[in-house]
C-alpha cells in the first residue's frame, strides 16, 4: 500500500485520502494537465478554491482522467469575501457548475475574514451565514463534507456554538517551522480533521540547511521529509506541484520520522516566506 491509497475517516464517515495535490498557482489553462498527471500517478485528493481561478481546468482534468467520480476526492473553497447566506448559496452552485460536477467531496470557508482584513474585524455573523449555506448544501447532497480554513479557536467556537453540523475539516498553515500544536489538538478534540496546507512552506523550507541535513540523514528529499512530517502529525498533506516528477517523489514516503526528530521539527520556528510574505496567510498575522 502506498500513501496514495491511505485514508482518514471524517466524523461523518466519509473517507479522505491522506495525501492530496494543492493547485494554488496552477493556471486554469494548465490545471487540467496537472490534475490528469496527478491522477495518473495515483493521487485521488485534489484541492482547489474559487479564489484560485482554476476550478474549470481542475474539473476538466477529472473528466479527462477517466477515473470514476466516486474514486476521486475533490475539495473547493468558498471565497473569503462571501459572508452572507444568499451569496454563499449562489457561489456553491457556481463552483459546482464551474467544476462540472453534481457534488464536491469537501467545501471549506476559505478564511474567517476577507483577505483584505485578514485577522482583522468581526465577521462572526457572516461566518454563521456562510456556514448555514454550506450546511444546507450538505443536507441537499451537493457537498459530501464541509469545513473551514484558517479558523482559529475563537472562529471555530462561533461555528460550534451555532451549527447543526460540526465542521469536518479545518485546513491550516502547517509545516515544519510553523506547527500550531494547540489549535491542531483543539480541532482533533472536537472531531475536526486538520489539513496541512503549504507543507513545504510554499517552497521556502527548501533553503533551510537544518532541515536539509535531517533529510540527508533519512536519505530523502526536503519535500519528502516535510510531507511525511505533516502526515505523522495526523493531518492531511496538500503539497502543490504541477511537475509530474515532483508529484511522484512527493508520494514516495516509505520511511518513519523518529519521535525525537518529530519534536525537533515541531519546535522549529521558520516563518520567513520571503517575497511571498505579501500574502495574508504568510504575513505573520
Ligand atoms: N486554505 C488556504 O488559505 C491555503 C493557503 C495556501 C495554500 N493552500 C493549499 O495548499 C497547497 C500547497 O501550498 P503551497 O502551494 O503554498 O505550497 P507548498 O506545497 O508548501 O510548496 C509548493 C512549492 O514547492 C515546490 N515543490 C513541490 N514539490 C517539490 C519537489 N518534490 N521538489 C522541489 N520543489 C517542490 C513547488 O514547485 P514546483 O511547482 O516547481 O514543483 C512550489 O514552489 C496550495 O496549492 C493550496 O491548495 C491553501
Amino acid at each position: 500500500m502506498t500513501i496514495l491509497t491511505e485514508t482518514y475517516t471524517l466524523s461523518n464517515g466519509v473517507e479522505i485520502p491522506k495525501l492530496g495535490l494543492g493547485t494554488w498557482f496552477i493556471d486554469d489553462d494548465n490545471a487540467a494537465d496537472a490534475v490528469t498527471a496527478a491522477i495518473e500517478i495515483g493521487y485521488r485528493n485534489i484541492d482547489t478554491a474559487q479564489a484560485y481561478g482554476n476550478e474549470r481546468g481542475v474539473g476538466e482534468g477529472f473528466r479527462d482522467s477517466g477515473i470514476a467520480r466516486e474514486d476521486l476526492f475533490v475539495s473547493t473553497k468558498l471565497a473569503a469575501e462571501i459572508k452572507a447566506y444568499d451569496r454563499a448559496t449562489a457561489a456553491i452552485d457556481t463552483s459546482l457548475a464551474t467544476l462540472g460536477l453534481d457534488h464536491v467531496d469537501l467545501m471549506l470557508i476559505h478564511s474567517p475574514q476577507p483577505w483584505n482584513d485578514f485577522r482583522g474585524g468581526d465577521y462572526a455573523e457572516g461566518n454563521r451565514e456562510a456556514w448555514r449555506a454550506l450546511e444546507n448544501a450538505y443536507q441537499a447532497g451537493k457537498l459530501r463534507s464541509i469545513g473551514v480554513s484558517n479558523f482559529e479557536q475563537h472562529d471555530l467556537d462561533n461555528i460550534l456554538a451555532n451549527c447543526t453540523t460540526t465542521p469536518h475539516v479545518n485546513q491550516l498553515l502547517v509545516h515544519a517551522g510553523n506547527t500550531p500544536t494547540e489549535l491542531i489538538a483543539y480541532c482533533q478534540d472536537n472531531g475536526i480533521l486538520v489539513e496541512a496546507y503549504s507543507p513545504i512552506a510554499h517552497g521556502e523550507i527548501l533553503n533551510n540547511p537544518d532541515v536539509a541535513a535531517m533529510a540527508d540523514r533519512y536519505g530523502v528529499s526536503v519535500p519528502q521529509l516535510c510531507i511525511r512530517y505533516t502526515l505523522q502529525l495526523g493531518t492531511v498533506s496538500l503539497p502543490k506541484t504541477a511537475n509530474p516528477d515532483h508529484m511522484r517523489s512527493n508520494a514516495q514516503l516509505d520511511f518513519d520520522i523518529t519521535d525525537d526528530d518529530m519534536d525537533i521539527l515541531r519546535n522549529l520556528r521558520a516563518r520567513d516566506y520571503g517575497e511571498h510574505s505579501v500574502f495574508p496567510v504568510y504575513s505573520g498575522k
